[in-house]
């Protein structure tokens, strides 16, 4: 599978990384000229001919980068891995939640992506084969395309994830604030390595 990612820290990378090594053709769409060992493309042209792509950046450049590609996008499966982070002075905070979320404002950025919410309630070192000892986490998912969900599933299971699929795209509400458990039970026990998983 072609794969775009955009953007080119943490998340990008690690995912990058994985996939690459799961056999998939990957380019990071990024303002950077070059990114140690990736292939790198500006965003527009990291688009255009991909069969999936990843949203990757900054919550508070998500949408703009969105809005800017749009046309791009259309018909295209877009994960969005992002999180409405505001780095305020008493700590992380999100700046959209509850009656809206950055996941709504990225699909409505782009009306003609089929966005998928995913990636976005879990640390960077276990996105691709996470091992854990309670065995595999759980990603949540939500969008508006069924077929979407199901080709972003397909990946998850194929690189460790067990899948749970919460819905529409407004369900990004609640993947949000799960990151906000997810940050704080990490502050609190000062690890960083672990994951969510729903037992039924
Ligand atoms: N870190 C994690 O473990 C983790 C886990 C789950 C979700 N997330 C979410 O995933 C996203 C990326 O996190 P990260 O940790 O990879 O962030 P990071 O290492 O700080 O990298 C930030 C990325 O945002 C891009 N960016 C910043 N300002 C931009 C702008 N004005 N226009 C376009 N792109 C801009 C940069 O893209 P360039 O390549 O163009 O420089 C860079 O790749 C965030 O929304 C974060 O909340 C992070």
């Amino acid at each position: 599978m072609r794969v775009a990612i955009l953007g080119s820290g943490q998340v990008g990378q690690a995912l990058a990384a994985g996939w690459t090594a799961h056999g998939h053709d990957v380019v990071i769409g990024t303002r950077q000229a070059a990114v140690e060992d990736f292939a790198v493309a500006p965003p527009a042209e990291a688009v255009r001919d991909a069969d999936l792509v990843v949203l990757a950046v900054r919550g508070t450049a998500a949408v703009e980068l969105v809005r800017s590609l749009a046309g791009e996008l259309d018909g295209r499966v877009l994960v969005d891995a992002t999180n409405p982070l505001d780095m305020g002075d008493r700590g992380p905070a999100l700046f959209v939640g509850t009656t809206d979320s950055l996941g709504e404002q990225v699909q409505r950025a782009a009306p003609a992506a089929r966005v998928v919410k995913a990636y976005n309630t879990v640390g960077n070192a276990l996105m691709v084969d996470p091992d854990l000892p309670g065995g595999p986490p759980t990603m949540f998912l939500a969008g508006d395309d069924p077929d979407a969900k199901r080709q972003v599933g397909d990946l998850l299971q194929a690189t460790g994830w067990d899948v749970a699929d919460l819905g529409g795209i407004e369900a990004s509400r609640w993947l949000e604030a799960m990151c906000m458990a997810w940050v704080a039970y990490g502050a609190r026990t000062g690890t960083w390595g672990h994951a969510f998983k729903l037992l039924r």
